[in-house]
């Protein structure tokens, strides 16, 4: 099956890619580099060093034999998004290209507003394309748990029985209670892929995406081909700055009375899941839910398993509480279901401690990247403020660049980034060669 991967250079999309190539489907991407960008407009980067997407197209084809083709843009600009369908007709779609962190929709009004108006362009951008060039084509919708909140009752998968003043629905939306402007993005989202779906006879898999953790999937297994790292408090995720923290001898610091409960999914099990629900898709005109994550902790929890792993590096970190810079309760109930992908054959495939081995072996290889950026790592953005870009310092973090719309031209084949790689071209080199 040939797959259109938007996002291909993010996190996810990139090891996403390698999975499908060594599954024998093709692939192409889209990307326009933003995250890079975002990242280094907080002060930090990646603390795996990423090559630029030319270079990664190149280790693809020496190390798989295989090619992807690549086009630059913004999925907010239809005609971009358009002419991509047109020129590559994909059996499928997995929609990853969104802005996909919480703190950063949270700094201000600009952020806020740029997050929804970016996600959700981009969602009906390709909503509109599908159905104008290839309406068969399965869309595989990357969403959030998040989008559920954290209800006092067990969240079903996307649809639940509601029996009130005496009649029944069967299938109603299950109530959505996104905690920022950015998991509200994914809630207006899903309301319209499953409006789409319907009106359209399109079919499409809305993923109720769990946290995804860990640097390795059996596909990424050299480091010309390894995904990125975020660490700092806007982009990294609660487990991604406690092992960074413990590796750089800080406290590891879980916000608040630490009793936030979330699921979580290895890297590899989520890319499992994303090509179980690809080779089974729907039929046309239906729109279903999985939740995908595999186990549910708490950061409490979390910290702990953190602060026994470092031990075993010889790192002796201690546990602290800051303040919650969130508006979310820190104690409370948290029981989602997740059987769509297990009766479709999902088995987990990794551990968690297992991972956080593995991440604190490759990440001591990364310190000095740590270290360079260690002042990004506690919060700085708090939910309570309108304006948080004072506590994003200039001396810290660059100022909010203007966002610059890409020229949305078609550019298939190897291309750079439009932004300039995240490290100076030299220690770029000297990592490809060696680290
Ligand atoms: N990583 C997680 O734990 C997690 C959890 C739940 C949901 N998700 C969702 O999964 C998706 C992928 O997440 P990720 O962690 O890989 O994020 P990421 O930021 O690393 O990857 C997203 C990629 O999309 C690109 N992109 C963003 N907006 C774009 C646009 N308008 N046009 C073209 N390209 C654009 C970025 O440059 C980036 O390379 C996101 O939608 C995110 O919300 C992720």
């Amino acid at each position: 099956m040939k797959v259109l991967v938007t996002g291909i250079d993010g996190y996810s999309g990139w090891p996403l890619a390698l999975h499908l190539l060594h599954r024998g489907h093709e692939v192409a991407g889209v990307d326009n580099f933003v995250t890079r960008r975002r990242v280094r407009e907080v002060g930090s980067w990646s603390a795996t060093p990423i090559p630029t997407f030319s270079k990664r197209q190149a280790s693809v084809r020496a190390l798989l034999g295989k090619e992807i083709e690549f086009y630059r843009g913004d999925v907010s600009r239809f005609d971009f998004l358009r002419s991509v369908l047109e020129k590559e007709r994909p059996d499928a779609i997995v929609h990853l290209a969104e802005q996909r962190s919480a703190p950063y929709s949270m700094i201000d009004v600009h952020h806020a507003v740029r997050t929804q108006v970016e996600n959700i362009a981009g969602t009906i951008n390709l909503l509109y394309a599908i159905r104008e060039v290839v309406p068969e084509c399965h869309l595989v919708k990357m969403g959030t748990m998040g989008e559920y909140g954290t209800p006092n009752v067990d969240i079903p998968e996307g649809f639940f029985e509601c029996t009130y003043r005496g009649r029944t629905d069967s299938k109603l939306p299950f109530p959505r209670q996104a905690g920022s402007w950015y998991h509200l993005s994914k809630v207006h989202d899903s309301g319209n892929v499953m409006f789409a779906t319907r009106t359209w006879n399109l079919r499409a898999t809305d993923v109720m995406q769990g946290v995804i953790y860990g640097i390795r999937t059996p596909e990424l297994t050299d480091d010309r081909l390894l995904t990125r790292f975020d660490f700092d408090d806007v982009w990294g995720t609660a487990l991604n700055r406690f092992v960074v923290e413990a590796i750089l001898g800080l406290p590891i610091t879980p916000y608040g009375r630490g009793g936030q409960t979330r699921g979580y999914i290895a890297l590899e099990d989520s890319m499992q899941s994303l090509r179980i629900a690809l080779e089974d898709p729907p039929s046309p005109g239906e729109y279903r839910v999985f939740n995908q994550f595999d186990a549910a902790y708490s950061v409490n929890q979390l910290a702990e398993l953190t602060q026994e792993v470092a031990g075993e590096f010889s790192l002796h970190p201690v546990i602290e509480h800051p303040p919650d810079p969130r508006v979310e309760e820190e104690e409370h109930y948290y029981a989602p279901i997740h059987d769509e992908l297990r009766k479709r054959g999902y088995r987990r495939s990794r551990e968690l401690k297992e991972v956080l081995r593995e991440l604190f072996h490759d990440l001591q290889r990364f310190r000095r990247r740590l270290e360079a950026k260690r002042h990004a790592v506690l919060p700085r953005v708090n939910w309570r403020e309108a304006n948080n870009l004072p506590q994003l310092s200039p001396s810290r973090a660059a100022p909010s660049p203007p966002e610059p719309r890409p020229g949305g031209a078609l550019s298939a084949g190897p291309v750079g980034e439009s932004t300039g790689p995240d490290l100076p071209p030299r220690q770029h080199l000297e990592w490809c060669g060696a680290e």
